[in-house]
């Protein structure tokens, strides 16, 4: 009788051991890395056994992700995503999140990677892995069809001191605006206005409350396209920006899967890509 007991009581503390090693490991995120490396080589194990890929973006960056009418994530990030998700034979779930949560969100495993148009840069690298790169982009600076803004960068940097400029949260278009050494930029005390999506800067450039849009260059076009007529976008580069998909550190054959998708897509694919999601 004593001895099951003490068996049983034995079962319940190791369960109870192992329970608490498990909530630690995904809780907490200083126990995460190390985790993460016994891990690092079966992310695409866990990914083959849940059957489902999940992708963290932000829809609201046509033509690199976007609504379309019946709710689904289109774009050419979703495409991409959806060759990584055959390879794998997994389903593909997309999340739609604001850009801001998506690097925090990754980091916490609520997806397995994210697509989003999203630049390398060095802070994003302290805290995720990025593929290889897939497109190269600018930050453009988008004006009502009337201004007479123009200039190089620096020229349209200091015009752009002190002037009400709308952008993306949380995107390097906002990092620039704020003057942000890092990405170049010599703009001086700029009103910055964060918004959670380029339509919403739009309106707001549109309706004369910003003076400017900062923003990468093809949804720089495509907001410009939806607005018939009513804004331009300027021909000044202000930065050089590859975009790369994000996966959470030490993943390193789920990284290797995406980047053999990326080489194939890299170029000519891309390409198409962008203008079938352009026209959408
Ligand atoms: N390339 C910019 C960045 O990485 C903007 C990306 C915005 N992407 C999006 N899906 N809203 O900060």
């Amino acid at each position: 009788m004593k001895k099951k007991f003490a068996l049983a009581l034995a079962a319940i503390m190791m369960t109870g051991t192992l329970a608490a090693c498990g909530s630690t490991n995904t809780n907490d995120n200083a126990g995460s890395t190390a985790d993460n490396t016994t891990s690092g080589t079966s992310a695409v194990e866990a990914i083959k056994e849940k059957g489902e890929i999940v992708m963290l973006t932000n829809a609201a960056f046509p033509p690199f992700e976007y609504l379309a009418d019946d709710g689904s994530v289109q774009g050419v990030d979703a495409d991409i995503a959806q060759a990584v998700a055959d390879k794998l034979g997994v389903e593909l779930k997309i999340v739609d999140m604001d850009f801001d949560s998506i690097v925090n969100s990754l980091k916490a495993g609520k997806g397995d990677f994210a697509a989003a148009g999203m630049t390398i840069t060095e802070e994003r690298l302290k805290q995720v892995d990025f593929s290889d790169e897939y497109v190269t982009s600018s930050q453009m600076v988008v004006v009502r069809a009337d201004s007479d803004l123009e200039g190089d960068k620096d020229a349209l940097d200091t015009a752009l001191s002190g002037k009400n400029i709308a952008v993306q949260a949380g995107t390097t278009g906002d990092w620039y605006a704020g003057g942000d050494e890092t990405t170049g930029s010599t703009i001086e005390k700029a009103n910055v206005l964060q918004y959670k999506s380029a339509t919403e800067a739009a309106l707001h450039l549109a309706n004369g409350k910003a003076d400017a849009i900062i923003i990468d260059q093809k949804p720089a076009e495509a907001i410009v396209a939806a607005n018939d007529g009513k804004l331009k976008v300027l021909d000044t580069k202000l930065t050089d920006e590859q975009y790369a998909f994000a996966v959470q550190k030490n993943q390193e054959d789920l990284l290797a899967v995406i980047n053999e998708v990326v080489a194939e897509y890299k170029g000519d694919k891309v390409d198409e890509l962008i203008t079938k999601h352009m026209g959408a």
